[in-house]
């Protein structure tokens, strides 16, 4: 069986962002309810001249320049997102072109909500443990802009930013054990975002049960009835739509470990629980809390989380990862850090792009969020007007569908 996995990790996003405390005293709710209910710290919100193909490939360009792997090394690549640019043309084919990928590359879009980039890394293992790849890579890249629109529940649960990720045998960072990945898929109508709107649609709560009974159905698939894996595992990683929901995903995972309801009357297993969260699930969730749902990149953001503050002894460890996409489909994975991966962790941490933001005010948000509904039908759009011009690729002439490379 050969090894595959995660060779190269980079994260891209927005440059502007909201203040949550801020969102909260402009929709007069308690900010405890955005800081604390949703766990949430900040958002980062797109201008419409950061679209998923801008970011796509700002992340694309960084994960291979910094772990120094040559375009032509790639012969799969695939973009995940469920914020398309065009009903046919794929996000993948634009980034082919601005990263300079050789022609003979399968290149394709994965959608299916927030699951498309799990999709494109577990077919990329299989593409590799094949032997079609031929000693060649993949990079897959989660890109999207969550949007649910002003005054509405979901609004403190947007966010925006990429994820790219190589895909290789022997790899640097993180190996999945194949036997050990199991799959869940269920028609449900708990998020949707028909064709004419760029806002999606939520039945809110009910979409955080289906996203728990995935993680059942999901784990169930993934490990042999009886698995007592669970204390040994260094991490658990799990989609984050909002910091919280790590939290209840967690409560679940405990609960299935051990065959038992959690009640807080019940004291020690509680206090296991929680002792289980602060250890395992709330350390890794910092960048969520700073950049708001990603989609499709929000679980690959945690990974990311976890291995730039990671040291030696987490080489070797296992780690869980749960991926949820609404409507619904999901993946429940035993992944291990890889020896060497500490060596590596400067180079995948979003530091740098964290400390060169800007504050949006609230007025400057909805202004955003108001150019955002127009610019599909704008002749051109001005990327300084914006004052967060940053970015080193950019939305020129919509109508053209043409993204820049500035200087
Ligand atoms: P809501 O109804 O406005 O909020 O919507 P709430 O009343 O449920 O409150 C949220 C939490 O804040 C609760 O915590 C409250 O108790 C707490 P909980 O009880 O659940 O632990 N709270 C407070 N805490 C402290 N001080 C206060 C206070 N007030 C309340 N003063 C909801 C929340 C998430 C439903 C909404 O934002 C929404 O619809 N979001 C979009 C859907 C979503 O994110 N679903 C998550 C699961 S589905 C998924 O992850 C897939 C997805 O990423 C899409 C895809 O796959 O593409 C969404």
């Amino acid at each position: 069986m050969k090894s595959t996995g995660i060779d190269a990790l980079a994260f891209s996003g927005p440059r502007g962002y909201v203040e949550m405390s801020e969102l909260a005293e402009a929709r007069g709710v308690d900010p405890a309810k955005y800081l604390k209910g949703l766990g949430q710290q900040r958002m980062a919100i797109a201008t419409p001249c950061e679209d998923t193909v801008t970011m796509a490939v700002e992340a694309g360009a960084q994960a291979l320049e910094r772990f120094g792997i040559d375009p032509s090394e790639i012969g799969t690549l695939i973009v995940g997102t469920e914020t398309g640019v065009d009903h046919s043309k794929p996000v993948a084919v634009y980034v082919h072109e601005l990263l300079g990928l050789d022609t003979r590359c399968r290149t394709f879009e994965t959608k299916h909500a927030c699951y498309g980039a799990m999709a494109g890394l577990t077919s990329s293992m299989d593409w590799i443990a094949s032997g079609r790849a031929r000693g060649r890579k993949a990079l897959v890249i989660a890109s999207d802009i969550a949007r649910y629109g002003l005054n509405t529940p979901g609004e403190p649960t947007q966010g925006a930013g990429a994820v790219a990720m190589v895909v290789a045998e022997q790899p640097r960072l993180v190996r999945f054990d194949p036997t050990r990945i199991g799959d869940y898929t269920r028609q449900v109508m708990d998020f949707w975002r028909p064709l004419y709107s760029k806002y999606a649609f939520a039945d809110g709560h009910y979409s955080i049960q289906c996203y728990l009974d995935a993680l059942s159905g999901a784990r169930g698939d993934a490990l042999a009835e009886g698995d007592t894996g669970f204390d040994a595992l260094a991490a658990s990683l799990y989609h984050v739509p909002f910091v919280r929901m790590a939290w209840k995903a967690h409560h679940r995972h405990f609960e299935l470990a051990f065959g038992d309801t959690l009640e807080p009357d019940r004291h020690e297993s509680w206090q296991r629980f929680e002792h289980s969260y602060r250890q395992r699930v709330e350390p890794w969730l910092s960048l969520n809390a700073e950049i708001g749902n990603i989609y499709t990149g929000s679980l690959f953001l945690a990974l990311i989380d976890l291995l730039r503050q990671s040291d030696e002894s987490l080489e070797g460890r296992e780690i869980s990862l749960f991926s949820y996409g609404s409507g619904c489909g999901a993946t429940y994975c035993i992944a291990e850090v890889a020896a060497g991966a500490n060596a590596w962790k400067s180079q995948l941490d979003p530091a740098e792009y964290l400390a060169q933001r800007r504050r949006l005010s609230i007025d400057e948000y909805e202004s955003l969020m108001q150019q955002t509904e127009q610019a599909d039908l704008a002749e051109s759009l001005d990327p300084v007007s914006h004052g967060l011009d940053g970015g080193l690729y950019y939305v020129g002439t919509v109508d053209h569908q043409r993204r820049y490379r500035r200087g």
